[in-house]
């Protein structure tokens, strides 16, 4: 299992990974717009994170958008594929996560969390109580009914990799 940054830099292996996320998202996230989805995944304001199997498949993953003046980030997407789910993976995918930035300086995590997958953020360390001030990051992250945000602080100097 290799964690890779993905971001829209044109180049072929790019291009086929990010298709291959979208495609993974497209399919966990029946209730977004796959027109969104691309959007986002292809954004060159957003990066993604791939768990990767076998040098070239890819399971999961993140896509995400850092405000680094903020020094927050925003989940926007986060799955791993149906036949691999409850395995661990989604738990090994947010220690990387963390682990890489935490290293960007950034300090909270954001993210709109669909009801079901409330169970899952709340054990990766996110809460319904937004710590930040509101002026940090309203007006930065569109808002979004269809889920319920939450927050996770990246601590500065924990070792959150596995
Ligand atoms: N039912 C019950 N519990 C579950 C389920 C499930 N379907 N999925 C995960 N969990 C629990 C696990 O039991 C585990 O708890 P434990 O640590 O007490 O054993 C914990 O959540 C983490 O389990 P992992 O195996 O690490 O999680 P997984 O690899 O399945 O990844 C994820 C979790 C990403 C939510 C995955 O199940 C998935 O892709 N789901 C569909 C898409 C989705 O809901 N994505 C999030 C939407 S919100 C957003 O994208 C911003």
């Amino acid at each position: 299992i290799d964690f890779k940054i993905i971001t829209n830099d044109g180049t072929h292996e790019s291009m086929k990974m990010l298709i291959d996320l979208k495609n993974i998202f497209a399919r966990q996230l029946p209730k977004m717009p796959k027109e969104y989805i691309v959007r986002l995944v292809f954004d060159r304001n957003h990066e993604s994170m791939c768990i990767i199997k076998d040098n070239t498949k890819v399971i999961g993953g993140i896509c995400y958008r850092k405000y680094p003046t903020q020094r927050f980030a925003e989940i926007a997407f986060l799955a791993i594929t149906a036949t691999l789910q409850v395995k661990g993976y989604g738990t090994r995918l947010m220690n990387k996560f963390k682990e890489h930035i935490q290293k960007q300086d950034v300090e909270y995590l954001l993210t709109y969390a669909d009801n079901y997958a409330i169970g899952y953020f709340r054990k990766q360390g996110f809460y319904q109580e937004i710590k930040m001030q509101p002026d940090r990051w309203k007006g930065f992250i569109k808002d979004y009914d269809g889920g319920t945000l939450m927050e996770c602080y990246v601590h500065p100097t924990i070792d959150y990799g596995n």
